[in-house]
């Protein structure tokens, strides 16, 4: 299609006329949208004032309660290994209980309300300081405990009359991490740049680490992202010139590790085994309800350093995954695919995730906005260019995204869909490098030089169809202290309460946007955000564009993987990272347990005292 057949871009009327009519026709469906059904009103909470001291806090009207910390007995049958302040535990501990680093998360319902599910949340890394006693990984053991500490965990959670509980032992529970059986399937699966050996037929892999964000399916499973695996892969000396391009344009390649787990396991030497870096940087697909279930990397969705993958359904009835690439003028993506969505759960739709197109996405000016394919034979994705197979247009999607012309943006983060609108909202965290000599300049998307705040983005796709490849965008927010000179700050509605570096985002099922930061510590500390204080949740309601700080962390943390249950009533959310040492080295927090314990990521769950909907 050419830029002429292009849709007009629509003025803020058209949008609003089109969600109201989404809306209308959810509630024709028998999908009612409670904030739109006369329900309380959005945003009715009292503002949390922005804080830097070691505590969390939620409006007075609201209680949140600690639920499952790093180190927690996950609720697997038999030995259940006690906590360990000390970091003594050993690695098949650590195997059973809550990983460190909590990150995206779902609650699957058990039955027909909100009041017993499952939570399936990731674990993205390590603070090997506080992992090991005597330091940093030296050891097989400490390298398998390490391993053991990131992945996923599923727990069963149950409201009885004392709030929400752990229900340990239950027979949902589940650690997965990273020496877990795998299987790799789609196109990639059996590649020549899958094979090692151990796995000379390139199709099953041991584990999944560094999970970020995530994405569920429309047929009920968890989607985990592997985002920055390049840290885990090394060995001696420095890349050759004979570094592939699929490992090189993702940042792995020897000396570039962050723990050095190559010197006790050895598939993780990128000299010896330059292949196993090719099997992380997938979505994973997890099936929460089946303990026993092989997990599956899905290679027909690209590799890249994961982020979301966020699901919604075409037209047709077929799925959508959007996903950001989180890193530094990395992209957006796309996958629509081929065949629709059977009903009958994971079952009927075991292979979905196989077949499909996969796009990357262009952001024109005037918001106008187009999703380019990804398959060998197109737009340059030839062997000449390196693709000879769409097996390598998978595991070099970055570079296939660079061929057909993609636009690099300041960090994708979370994506989320709202319920009514259909409209894709995306956080692009910080970019401190755009414009910087030598590198892609400000563009509409990304209008801001230095991008220290972040923004949040959204796009309209051409007809309200998510398979389309034209799309509209607008600029949602440009985050930041307005009190800053120079700052571009840019709220939807006045009296905004500032934020800064929006990461994590959520769509509960009335339409509210719930909004996590991730301002890294030093920035927090040292630089012009100082005066929003630690990271935060907020509410924002796209209807009207009033944003409102709900919930601020304690010291060094960030605030992510929010979740809303199906009834409103329930809000989860992952504290990350609390404490995390300053960039002189000391630990700043000792959030939850207090005193001089060591800090520990964990789930809260959030209600209103008088149990009602969250966010009014
Ligand atoms: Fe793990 Fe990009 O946040
Ligand atoms: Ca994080
Ligand atoms: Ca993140
Ligand atoms: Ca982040």
């Amino acid at each position: 299609m050419t830029q002429t057949d292009l849709p007009q871009k629509p003025d803020r009327r058209f949008v609003l006329q089109s969600g109201a009519a989404a809306v209308v026709a959810l509630l024709a469906s028998g999908c009612a949208l409670p904030a739109a059904a006369g329900g309380p009103p959005p945003l009715g909470f009292t503002a949390v004032p922005p804080a830097a001291d070691d505590t969390l806090r939620v409006p007075p009207e609201y209680e949140a309660r600690v639920l499952y910390r790093w180190g927690e007995p996950t609720g697997l049958a038999g030995a259940v290994p006690p906590w360990r302040a000390d970091g003594s535990a050993s690695a098949a501990d650590q195997a059973m209980q809550a990983g460190m680093h909590h990150d995206g998360m779902h609650f699957f319902p058990l039955g027909r309300d909100s009041r017993r599910g499952l939570l399936v949340l990731n674990h993205e890394y390590t603070d090997e300081g506080l992992l090991h006693p005597a330091g940093v990984s030296r050891s097989l053991e400490t390298t398998r405990k390490s391993q053991h500490a990131m992945g996923v965990s599923v727990i069963e959670v149950v409201l009885g009359p004392a709030g929400w509980e752990q229900v340990r032992p239950s027979r949902y529970a589940r650690r997965i991490h990273g020496n877990t059986p795998m299987r790799i399937s789609g196109p990639a699966a059996g590649a020549p740049a899958m094979r090692t050996a151990a796995n000379p037929a390139g199709d099953q892999v041991l584990g999944t680490f560094a999970n970020c964000a995530m994405g569920v399916t429309p047929w009920g499973t968890y989607l985990t992202c592997e985002e920055n695996v390049h840290g885990y892969f090394g060995g001696p000396g420095r890349p050759g010139a004979d570094h592939p391009r699929s490992l090189r344009r993702y940042g792995v390649g020897p000396g570039g590790q962050w723990i050095d787990w190559w010197r006790h396991d050895a598939r993780f030497n990128v000299t010896q085994h330059p292949n196993e870096a090719h099997r992380f940087g997938w979505v994973v697909e997890i099936d929460p309800m089946d303990p026993t279930a092989t997990p599956v990397k899905r290679t027909a969705l690209g590799r890249k350093a994961q982020e979301s993958a966020t699901c919604t359904r075409t037209r047709d009835g077929r799925v959508a995954v959007y996903m950001g690439d989180d890193a530094r003028f990395e992209y957006i993506y796309k996958f629509v695919s081929r065949d629709p969505i059977r009903p009958g759960g994971y079952a009927a739709n075991r292979d979905l995730l196989d077949h499909g197109t996969l796009y990357v996405a262009r952001f024109d000016e005037a918001g106008r906005g187009q999703w380019l394919e990804l398959s060998v034979g197109r737009a340059g994705l030839e062997p000449a260019a390196g693709f000879a197979s769409q097996a390598d247009v998978l595991i070099d999607a970055r570079s296939a995204a660079d061929a057909v012309g993609a636009t690099p943006m300041d960090r994708p983060e979370w994506i989320a869909v709202h319920p009514g609108t259909g409209e894709v909202y995306v956080t692009l965290t910080n970019n401190s490098q755009r414009g910087e000599p030598g590198k892609p300049p400000v563009d509409a998307a990304n209008p801001r030089a230095r991008n220290r705040y972040g923004h949040i983005l959204r796009w309209r796709e051409a007809g309200g169809d998510a398979a389309a490849a034209q799309f509209e965008w607008d600029l949602f927010a440009l985050a930041g202290d307005p009190a800053v000179p120079g700052a571009g700050t840019r709220y939807p509605a006045p009296g905004a309460d500032a934020f800064g570096s929006p990461d994590g985002l959520h769509f509960d099922s009335g339409g509210l946007l719930w909004i996590q930061t991730d301002v890294s510590g030093p920035a927090m500390h040292h630089g012009d955000m100082a005066a929003l204080g630690n990271n935060q949740m907020l509410c924002a309601d796209p209807a009207t564009g009033r944003i409102k700080r709900f919930l601020t962390g304690p010291r060094g943390c960030e605030v992510t993987g929010c979740v809303v249950t199906p009834d409103r009533r329930t809000l989860f959310v992952n504290i990350q990272h609390p404490g995390e040492t300053r960039d002189d080295g000391g630990s700043q927090g000792h959030w939850p347990d207090g005193g001089h314990t060591p800090p520990r990521s964990a789930t809260v769950v959030v209600r209103r005292r008088d149990g009602g909907v969250v966010g009014t």
